[in-house]
């Protein structure tokens, strides 16, 4: 961990290192220290973009941070591999996890300042107060995922608590996720603006995940074929498929090829909605889950 943790109130405006000059992101682990910061940057009049992240950096992760970069005078990024999303049978404990190597990316994309909380800082003993969003929750993700919208939706609102920023920039690629988000900043009445960015992917399509760290060669070829199950899908109504059952069937098939792939769902669904479409007469949503060995991969892809 680098030694530049700052504690003070708006050092991170002061120290002048905003937008434009390429220097060593400010860290803060003070959840207050933030708050002041982002304040002082917001009450000079600088708008101030969060990226929410979990670390373990990629060209996804850092795409967004050059959206906020654009549009924001001041960017700051958080990383807090979050607990209370992972059930306990996920792999909380073997996230990856390399704080220096992130800064070194943040440094490189001109983030201002990171905040890198601990747990403790997050999760206060006696803590009770969680968010749920209602269904949009249970369904796709939800389904073998219970929890983890619950544990997404209060993490990402303790850090709308602890950066007050103007703006919040998510992936595409965690389509659900952008759902809950946007529908709880809109049922609490939260003052901030979500921003949704492209999914970000491997030259062979596979969507860039901190998660694919996690595959063998084999596994990582195998991976593949899920963008190319979507791409498919879009082919095919390209070419005057709209039959969702047609479509689902040829897309399963691929899978079923592929070795190693245990497909969870395919879902189609109108974009901006988890409701299911039978027939694609719009924009259209096709998310799926897949589990490759032991790594749970999601993807998506907006057709029609
Ligand atoms: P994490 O998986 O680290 O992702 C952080 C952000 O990066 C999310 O908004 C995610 O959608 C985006 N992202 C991931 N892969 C991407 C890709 N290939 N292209 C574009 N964007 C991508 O999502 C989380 O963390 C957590 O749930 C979090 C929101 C931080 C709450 O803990």
């Amino acid at each position: 961990m680098r030694a530049n943790a700052i504690n003070d109130l708006g050092a991170a405006v002061r120290t002048g290192q905003r937008k434009g000059a390429a220097a060593t992101p400010q860290v803060v682990s003070a959840g207050t220290s933030l708050r002041e910061a982002v304040l002082a940057a917001r009450a000079a009049g600088d708008t101030v973009g969060l990226v929410p992240t979990m670390g373990a950096l990629h060209e996804g992760h850092l795409s967004l941070v050059d959206a906020a970069r654009t549009e924001c005078d001041l960017t700051v990024v958080s990383i807090f591999v979050n607990p209370s999303q992972f059930s306990p049978q996920e792999d909380f404990a073997r996230y990856p996890r390399d704080l220096d190597r992130d800064l070194s990316l943040l440094e490189e994309h001109g983030c201002d300042l990171v905040f890198a909380p601990a747990v403790e800082e997050m999760y206060r003993s006696g803590d009770t107060t969680t968010i749920d969003v209602g269904p949009l929750a249970e369904a796709l993700e939800g389904k073998s995922r219970p929890t983890h919208f619950r544990g997404v939706a209060t993490v990402v609102m303790k850090l709308f608590q602890f950066a007050p920023a103007g703006y919040a920039y998510f992936g595409q690629k965690d389509y659900q996720q952008t759902l809950v988000v946007e529908q709880m900043v809109r049922d609490l009445a939260v003052p901030i603006e979500i921003r949704v960015c492209p999914t970000v992917r491997e030259p062979d399509g596979l969507a860039m995940s901190s998660r694919n760290a996690y595959l063998s060669g084999g596994e990582r070829r195998s991976a593949a074929q899920l963008s190319q199950s979507l791409r498919l899908a879009e082919q095919l109504v390209a070419s005057g498929e709209h039959d969702v059952a047609a479509i689902r069937a040829k897309m399963e098939e691929l899978l079923r090829r592929t070795d190693g792939v245990d497909l969870e769902y395919v879902a189609f669904v109108a974009d901006g909605t988890i409701t299911p479409v039978t027939t694609i007469n719009g924009p259209t949503v096709v998310a799926l889950a897949a589990k490759i060995g032991k790594t749970r991969l999601i993807d998506n892809l907006r057709i029609g």
